[in-house]
């Protein structure tokens, strides 16, 4: 298959396509998303084709104004139209009760469904052009960092998708905030741009699932699928060393056999690691590092990196987001240092 690229102001074309059953990957502000009409099962099972995404790994469906919630949802509680109210459009993933309407290759076989509405205005005029809500899951190879420019969804889908719309670099670079509202106690299932102090300040008690930091174990039962798999690892392998900058900096300059060896630090450090680096931003600016995170990992690979260590970002604010990104890059193999 030929892939069209699309200038970002070609939104008829890019929304032809999908209206047709094709798949297009658009840009949003959290990272590129392969999008599809999410009305039409057929055109999502092709979703999981190109990514090679597992069909119990259900996707989240774009709207371009609140009340296009409303055909999608069986409910639409006040928690959550607060929290739409607050943080649409932006980085923010709702779950509800789905409506009928929903295919079932949407919500995988599960009752509920996962809405957001992006900030990014190529992503709202493609979607009001379509005039139909769109699935969209990261624009990238199951398994491999989302894409945060077109490049990476090139990388990945080229050959594989009907178009990919440039829209250049994404401004927060992590995939949203997932909260599930279909349970009795509203609950982060995924850390994003949207952080925990500000969803509490606006719907009180909230919980973090356990997943968000911690391993899931085969047969273990989980409210988000997407987290039972390997997510955002690059080839090489990555180690998150956990511990002071100086600890990290001792460490990794303390490996005697260091062929293949990169460090993933921050700015202030390149200078003092005895091995190559790539950095991911300055160790105070948890937005950069965001921001920068996956390309990054990208970018070892092309380097050919073998063995990446990692400095441990601080977990707060969008550095959650950051945080659980990386550990899962890293298979959860942590090191601790002084
Ligand atoms: O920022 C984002 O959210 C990007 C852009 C393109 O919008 N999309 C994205 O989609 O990251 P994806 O498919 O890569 O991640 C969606 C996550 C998965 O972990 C999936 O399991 C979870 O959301 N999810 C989707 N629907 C769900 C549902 N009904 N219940 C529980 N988890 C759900
Ligand atoms: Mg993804």
């Amino acid at each position: 298959m030929e892939t069209l690229i699309l200038r970002e102001s070609e939104i008829k074309k890019a929304a032809d396509i999908i209206r047709s059953g094709g798949l297009v990957a658009i840009p949003t502000e959290t990272v590129y998303g392969l999008a599809a009409n999410a009305l039409d099962g057929k055109a999502v099972r092709k979703i999981f084709a190109a990514k090679g995404r597992p069909m119990d790994n259900p996707l989240i469906v774009h709207i371009a104004d609140v009340d296009d919630i409303n055909n999608l949802v069986s409910e639409f509680p006040e928690k959550a139209r607060k929290l739409a109210e607050c943080f649409w459009p932006g980085a923010l993933t709702i779950i509800l009760p789905k409506s009928k309407i929903i295919p079932d290759e949407v919500s995988a076989g599960l009752d509920t469904v996962a809405v957001r509405f992006p900030s990014n205005e190529v992503a709202q005029k493609i979607i009001k052009e379509c005039r139909i809500p769109l699935a969209a899951p990261s624009a990238n190879s199951s398994g491999y960092p989302s894409p945060t420019m077109a490049e990476h969804v090139i990388e990945d889908l080229y050959g594989k998708i009907d178009a990919i719309v440039d829209g250049g670099t994404c401004s927060v670079g992590v995939e949203s905030t997932v909260i599930n509202l279909a349970c009795e106690v509203p609950r982060i299932l995924r850390p994003g741009a949207v952080t925990l102090k500000q969803i509490r300040s606006v719907i009180g008690n909230v919980e973090v699932d356990s997943a968000v930091y911690n391993k899931i174990n085969d047969g273990d039962k989980v409210m988000s699928p997407g987290m039972k798999y390997r997510h955002y690892s690059p080839i090489a392998k990555v180690v998150l060393i956990n511990g002071s900058r100086k600890g990290y900096i001792d460490y990794v300059n303390s490996i005697v056999d260091n062929k293949g060896v990169f460090a993933l630090c921050f700015d202030e450090d390149v200078k003092l690691l005895n091995v190559p680096c790539v950095s991911y931003g300055k160790s105070s600016d948890f937005m950069e590092q965001a921001n920068k995170l996956f390309s990054c990992l990208r970018k070892l690979d092309k380097l050919k990196a073998k063995v990446v260590y990692a400095i441990c970002p601080n977990d707060e604010g969008i550095g959650l987001a950051v945080y659980n990104r990386l550990i899962r890059a890293a298979g959860f193999e942590v090191i601790n240092v002084e």
